[in-house]
């Protein structure tokens, strides 16, 4: 039987309009919660997700500023920049979209960030918070994952979870919210011995390691859950027959745009998988909706608001 496919549009709907109802409960007590988005230079892939996610809180009526600071800029400049944010109340969220210039000090600017106003969850004191279970901002994407095995009813307590991938702003807090849902968490990596046996434990597998069609059949567990974090562009023609033949949309699409986008997994897991995230029209899906919710959240935590009976997103 082939994969129930958990589609991610219509779980970012879902939460776009919940953000958007609580936007609206917020407008009536005059509050109206407000993102900063900083962009430093012109990497296009940037410049694409960050104008995204100013127009999804134009849709949402969340008020949005996107801050273009020139290539050049130093980490001085960048953090002078926070901190004229961090002390204006008419905004709630501070985003830094990475990557930055190699030559800007990353950590530097990210410890900037007031951890009240950090809606992508990097700061330290949001890390710690989510490692101790305690209140606080968690990054957009692992945010997401953990919304679409909710919404899915895809059981967590007591599962094996494999997390491939260690990054900050992925690997590390999606292995931090399964465990505090009672899940038993692996994380791998390039490192990793026999990483498709290790793979092949779990009921939920979550890819995020940036390398296109790496997790293959061999690594599924039969009927396990599989969410794809990957976003990667396939331009090579041999690459796509690989992955695409036969798929006539995709080869209209590759014919016309010259590229498709592919996960980190194999499409032919879905042959394996109980379910799984397509790529594209998956978890990218959820992480702006995510940082939706978040820039709502840390309005309402920082202007005082009364916080609602259930929160839209899980902590953890
Ligand atoms: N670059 C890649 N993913 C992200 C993200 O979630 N937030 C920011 N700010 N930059 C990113």
């Amino acid at each position: 039987m082939p994969a129930t496919v958990l589609d991610g549009n219509l779980f970012a709907s879902q939460i776009k309009a919940e953000v958007a109802a609580e936007v609206q409960q917020l407008a009536a007590s005059g509050l109206r919660p407000g993102l900063a988005a900083i962009l430093v230079g012109h990497n296009p892939a940037s410049q694409t997700y960050v104008r995204s996610k100013v127009r999804a809180c134009e849709q949402l009526g969340i008020y949005s500023e996107m801050v273009t600071p020139p290539e050049t800029s130093t980490t001085a400049e960048i953090v002078a920049l926070i901190e004229q944010l961090n002390a204006r109340d008419e905004i709630d969220g501070i985003l830094v979209q990475l990557p930055l210039p190699a030559h800007i000090d990353a950590k530097r600017v990210l410890l900037a960030v007031s951890p009240q106003k950090d809606v992508d969850g990097f700061h330290p004191a949001n890390v710690g918070n989510l490692c101790t279970q305690r209140p606080g901002l968690v990054p957009c994407t692992p945010a997401g994952c953990m919304e679409i095995l909710r919404r899915a009813n895809i059981a967590i307590e007591g599962q094996e979870a494999v997390v491939v991938g260690r990054s900050d702003i992925v690997g590390k807090p999606m292995a931090m919210l399964l465990t505090n849902a009672n899940a038993t968490v692996t994380i791998c990596h390039s490192k990793t011995k026999d990483l498709p046996s290790v793979c092949r434990r779990g009921d939920i597998l979550v890819a995020a390691i940036g390398r296109p069609g790496f997790i293959t059949t061999e690594f599924i567990k039969p009927g396990a859950t599989i969410l794809d974090v990957g976003i990667n562009y396939i331009t090579n023609s041999v690459l796509f027959e690989r992955y695409f033949k036969g798929d006539e949309k995709r080869e209209k699409q590759f014919a016309e745009k010259k590229y498709t986008i592919i996960g980190d997994c194999d499409p032919r897991v879905a042959r394996i998988a109980g379910a799984c995230t397509p790529v594209p029209g998956g978890v990218g899906k959820l992480t702006i909706a995510m940082l939706m919710s978040n820039t709502v959240k840390a309005a309402k935590l920082r202007r005082g608001a009364k916080q609602p009976q259930t929160e839209p997103a899980v902590q953890g």
